[in-house]
């Protein structure tokens, strides 16, 4: 009786299992089907209205080789194809102790030698200069090694502010942009910012590249958010947990982010001329005191009034990378079949086993209890809070 039962039962689980086997192949094969067809169906590449004046910034540190290779020639061409009169470019350097400076003073020729109106800063003030200097009443958190020291992201929020102010001259002086174009230190074309402007038909409050530095896993993990405000589940497509991001990765149409900020970014610049203007900034030091901290370039997409109404959007199609070798590999596609079905399941299986309950318990805890010590106490960007302390250091950063 036992022996017939178990011959009987043995076809029945092979069969399931060949079943799910096949669902999976089948599944893949038409994933790959339908993106392949979509990714190589648009070339057709609207360009935007010539009118459209775009402000370009950047700040840079120890970007000595990127620079010389790719990105100053990235951004002539890009200046040429805008026109001279329809940029500003607006950099902020400082504290490298490669030749960045040397490299952006060619820059700088080159743009004076097309007649482009620019900021370059070059400041002296290095790290160390920064974290030696008497902390002053922000930006300063005292860290478990018993110091008092300076927080990273106030201190990039301080810089990355700086090179928005010509925005205002500028303005002052009835000189108007439609967009703000924020570069990483990145391999970038013309085409990549003209697809990343297009984005969604040119509807947006900011819209991102997706960033490799050693495909085929993305770079920027401290400021992607999907759809629902989840950090990426993996690092290798498809990335999100939320399936409103997924499906639209999938399709290769723009992905619907609560926040990217991965390689080049594209925002309307209205925001930040408003009359309470949009600016980058951290998190309250009270609240870093946590051990918490959110990306400036996170919270800038929470403070936005436009991501509300507009979407902020990562797309796709425009893949930059920090060296030449990440760029190549990524283009003209960067996935296989069988990488497709692989990142497909392997999101599925952590999806069934993964929470962010527990991430997400310590996160709200420590939120409440800084709330708790203080009236009118809020935070908007708590989707972009992570369990981490970020100090400057003489060479670089460190957590703590
Ligand atoms: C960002 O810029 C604004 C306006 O220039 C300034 O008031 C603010 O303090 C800056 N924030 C940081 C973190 O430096
Ligand atoms: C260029 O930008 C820096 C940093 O914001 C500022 O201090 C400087 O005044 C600007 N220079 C001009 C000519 O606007």
């Amino acid at each position: 009786m036992a022996s017939l039962r178990r011959s009987r039962r043995r076809p029945f689980s092979l069969q399931a299992l060949l079943c799910v086997i096949f669902w999976a192949i089948l599944d893949g094969f038409h994933q790959y089907v339908s993106h392949h067809r979509i990714s190589t169906a648009a070339t057709v590449r609207p360009r935007p209205l010539q009118s459209e004046r775009i402000f370009i910034t950047s700040i840079h540190w120890n970007n000595e080789a990127i620079l010389r290779s790719h990105w100053n020639d990235a951004v002539i061409r890009l200046v040429q194809h805008w026109g001279p009169n329809n940029v500003f470019v607006s950099v902020y350097e400082s504290g490298s102790w490669d030749d960045s400076k040397g490299a952006l003073r060619e820059l700088d020729f080159e743009l004076d030698r097309l007649g482009v109106r620019r900021n370059i800063t070059l400041s002296t003030t290095t790290h160390r200069d920064e974290i030696t200097a008497v902390p002053s009443s922000e930006g300063w958190i005292d860290t478990p090694r018993g110091k008092t020291e300076l927080r990273r992201i106030p201190y990039l929020a301080r810089l990355r502010n700086l090179t928005l102010r010509p925005l205002e001259d500028l303005r002052r002086q009835g000189i108007l942009f439609d967009k703000v174009l924020f570069l990483g230190d990145v391999v970038f074309t013309v085409d990549d910012v003209i697809d990343l402007l297009n984005t969604n038909d040119g509807e947006y409050a900011a819209a991102c590249s997706l960033d490799f530095m050693r495909p085929p896993a993305f770079y920027d993990t401290f400021a992607l958010r999907d759809s629902e405000g989840d950090a990426h589940l993996m690092q290798t497509w498809p990335y999100f947990r939320s399936a409103r991001s997924r499906n639209a990765l999938r399709s290769m149409s723009p992905v619907p982010v609560k926040s990217c900020w991965n390689g080049i970014v594209a925002m309307p610049a209205e925001p930040f001329l408003s009359s309470s203007p949009l600016r980058f900034r951290g998190i309250p030091d009270s609240l870093a005191q946590f051990h918490l901290e959110a990306s400036e370039c996170c919270l800038i997409h929470a403070d936005n009034p436009l991501s509300r109404i507009h979407g902020v959007y990562l797309n796709p199609r425009v893949r930059v990378g920090y060296t030449g070798a990440a760029y190549a590999a990524v283009h003209p596609s960067w996935l296989s079949p069988q990488f497709m079905v692989l990142g497909i399941w392997k999101n599925r299986l952590r999806r069934w086993v993964s929470t962010t309950f527990f991430q997400d318990f310590v996160v709200n805890r420590r939120v409440a209890l800084w709330k708790g010590r203080s009236q009118n106490r809020h935070e908007v960007g708590e989707f972009c809070l992570i369990n981490e302390m970020q100090v400057l250091i003489s060479n670089g950063w460190a957590h703590v």
